[in-house]
């Protein structure tokens, strides 16, 4: 049983991801700190309500986090999810109010109160939340057992400059301190993510489900894919965020490797670059799970589409 905090900029993929996470009989999802990403943290908070109300489980607290990166401007991506953040679904106002704490705070409060080793961390946005929680208590860094974060290229280069990732780039200073916290971390870069695009048909497989999960990812799946078609000529997407999950639950679908991961804080043309040390060239610690590719996503995206099936009909 994992037992996850899951820090998110709903977002198509966001929603895949803390939906499989909700569904799966592995997983106990103690709370959802939301970021500035994708969209502005206000909405983000509002989308992750709605995700967990569409679950069936408003019992999840949600919280709102940083309303930008440490050092740098918000970067949100409408032209990727659309205004809302989860374009492709007519989503009903959330009908359970955020919980007041601020996410940093609720972060720092439950990872010193759960048991050492009890909770993972599962971040699939910018990670600036993580970090400002590690530098207000860096007592957490030993408490949590492990960090399993969607984000990062090497082998493919970036998806916003020919250097960066998204989650990297708006908040390269926040990934480093969360990778130089001394955690157990697991990296799902866009190496592993464009390795394991949905397969052609799966919108129409989840609207095949006929339940409200269903139409509500198919509606979902079919917005994400026209920004993929339009940037990269493909006829879909890989679901980034959830991919990132399911390297969680079946590590056995991925293939990586340990070795010294670094983030460029400072590059002219490489800002948000994530420098992979492969061949382990610089002598430097492991300090970084880096996820290559993913083995069978075929079985990935069929386990997933299994889990979302459990979720209530209606
Ligand atoms: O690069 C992909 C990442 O950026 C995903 O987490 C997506 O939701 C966006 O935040
Ligand atoms: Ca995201």
């Amino acid at each position: 049983m994992h037992r996850v905090i899951i820090d998110t900029d709903p977002g198509q993929d966001d929603a895949f991801a803390l939906l499989l996470a909700i569904a799966s009989p592995d997983v106990e999802v103690i709370g959802v700190t939301t970021v500035a990403g994708n969209v502005p943290v206000a909405q983000t908070a509002d989308n992750a309500r709605r995700i967990v109300e569409l679950a069936g489980r408003p019992d999840i607290p949600v919280f709102a986090g940083a309303a930008g990166p440490i050092l740098r401007a918000p970067r949100p991506v409408p032209e990727i999810h659309g205004d809302t953040g989860i374009d492709g679904w007519a989503w009903a106002p959330p009908a359970h109010p955020i919980r007041p704490e601020h996410a940093v705070d609720w972060l720092v409060e439950t990872l010193l109160r759960e048991p050492v080793g009890a909770v993972t961390l599962i971040a699939l946005a910018p990670q600036t939340n993580l970090a400002l929680a590690l530098r207000r208590e860096p007592a957490i860094a030993a408490r949590i057992r492990q960090v399993v974060f969607m984000g990062g290229g090497y082998f493919e280069g970036g998806n916003m400059t020919p250097a960066a990732e998204y989650n990297i780039l708006v908040d390269p200073e926040a990934a480093a301190i969360v990778l130089g916290a001394g955690m157990d971390v697991t990296a799902a870069p866009i190496d592993c993510t464009h390795s394991a695009p949905a397969p052609i048909d799966w919108s129409m497989q989840l609207e095949a489900m006929d339940t409200q999960v269903g139409r509500a990812c198919a509606g979902m799946m079919r917005f994400f894919e026209r920004h993929g078609i339009a940037k990269y000529g493909t006829p879909t997407r890989p679901l980034h965020d959830a991919i990132a999950v399911g390297a969680l639950l079946w590590p056995d679908l991925f293939e990586g490797r340990r070795c010294p991961v670094e983030f460029e804080c400072a590059g002219q043309l490489t800002t948000g670059m994530t420098v992979v040390d492969w061949l382990r060239q610089t002598g430097k610690a492991d300090n970084c799970l880096w996820l290559r590719r993913c083995l069978d996503p075929a079985e990935l995206y069929r386990r997933m589409q299994v889990e979302l099936s459990r979720l209530p009909a209606t």
